[in-house]
């Protein structure tokens, strides 16, 4: 009688075990597939050219995931025409500055669901080989967007490089320009970081930065090294303003997106046009890592890469103070031009 009843309770505890596991597994698969609770719906124009404000977030997120698999190339022509999906030319560029942050501001901005960014660095507009291959050539190199939605690309080098400001215009009179800066002799000494790190990859020695920095001759700033010129951003910014209007050109700080970035974030989308979309759910401190990482959703998170942040070489005080005191001059006249003053030494 005791062995029928025990039989019976493990036979309810077995039950009851395989209800409460099966749940569970229900709960994670339902989690995992919450991006497609919105399903895909060509044939009712969901996804057409209709408000951008109408389409829920999660939605658009699993959109991302299918165009992710389309910027693959696994996208046949019957879906693209189903989808309704182009490639288009960028309608705001990250034209610089080169260690300003400019791969965070793109990876950030691509938060929001009316932006799609191109992955790579398409040096276009500063390569004459990629110029010499025609407009074409540029938009095949753009991901694939719905309509509505606006693509954007960032190629640093852009800004320094003589040629782009009359090209991009060519292409685009009112395309959009964002410009992210950080202090003048931090970015330098950031610049002067990954060249050495490459050098060291490749087993090879390096001078130190106060030796690249400073003139030996004369002791002065040596404005023939390149880290020290792309710092001088008003005298890159003139050649730009030959074609485009200030108002053209939205100025990110670079130091305040890496501490504090939602509202650098905020001020692109007020200049993009955009609704604002991006919040703090999206941005979220990473201690280890010592930075802001990126939510889309519940199961999906990043980090940018290792690359970025790298710790900087100890440079000499002497160096730092004479670096400041050179660009400070320049750095009057850019934020008497672009109308944002910050707070640089
Ligand atoms: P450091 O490596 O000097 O710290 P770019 O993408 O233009 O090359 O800029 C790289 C810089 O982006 C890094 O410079 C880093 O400080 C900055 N940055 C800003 N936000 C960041 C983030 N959320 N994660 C990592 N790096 C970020």
């Amino acid at each position: 009688m005791l062995f029928k009843q025990q039989a019976l309770l493990r036979q309810k505890l077995f039950v009851l075990g395989s209800l409460a596991i099966g749940s569970l597994l229900y709960l994670v698969a339902r989690v995992g597939s919450l991006d497609r609770l919105q399903p895909l719906c060509p044939i009712d124009g969901r996804f057409g050219p209709r408000s951008q404000d109408e389409i829920p977030l999660r939605a658009l997120q699993f959109k991302r995931g299918l165009l992710h698999e389309f910027r693959k190339g696994n996208a046949t022509k019957e879906q693209i025409r189903l989808h309704n999906l182009v490639q288009q030319l960028p309608k705001a560029i990250i034209i610089g500055v080169r260690k300003g942050g400019t791969r965070a501001l793109l990876e950030m901005l691509n938060l929001h669901p009316s932006v799609v960014k191109a992955s790579q660095e398409i040096h276009f507009f500063d390569n004459d080989e990629n110029y010499a291959k025609g407009i074409e050539w540029y938009r095949k190199k753009m991901p694939f967007s719905y309509p509505h939605q606006i693509t954007i690309e960032k190629s640093p080098a852009y800004f320094i490089t003589e040629e782009v400001p009359e090209r991009i215009y060519k292409m685009n009179s009112s395309i959009k320009l964002l410009i992210i800066v950080r202090e003048p002799t931090t970015r330098a000494i950031s610049d002067y970081t990954q060249v050495l790190e490459g050098k060291e990859r490749k087993n090879k020695t390096y001078y130190k930065f106060e030796k690249l920095a400073i003139d030996p001759n004369t002791c002065e700033v040596n404005t023939k090294y390149k880290a020290v010129r792309t710092s001088i951003y008003t005298k890159h910014l003139e050649r730009w303003l030959k074609y485009f209007p200030i108002e053209q050109f939205h100025i990110v700080d670079g130091d305040r997106l890496i501490t504090e970035p939602l509202p650098e974030l905020q001020l692109v989308e007020k200049f993009l046009n955009l609704p604002p979309r991006i919040s703090q759910y999206n941005l979220y401190f990473n201690a280890t890592r010592g930075f802001y990482c990126l939510r889309f959703n519940i199961v999906f998170n990043k980090c940018l890469a290792g690359s970025k942040g790298r710790i900087h070489p100890e440079v000499d005080t002497s160096v730092i103070t004479k670096l400041r005191k050179f660009f400070h001059p320049f750095n009057q006249k850019f934020y008497q031009i672009t109308g944002r003053t910050f707070n640089w030494p």
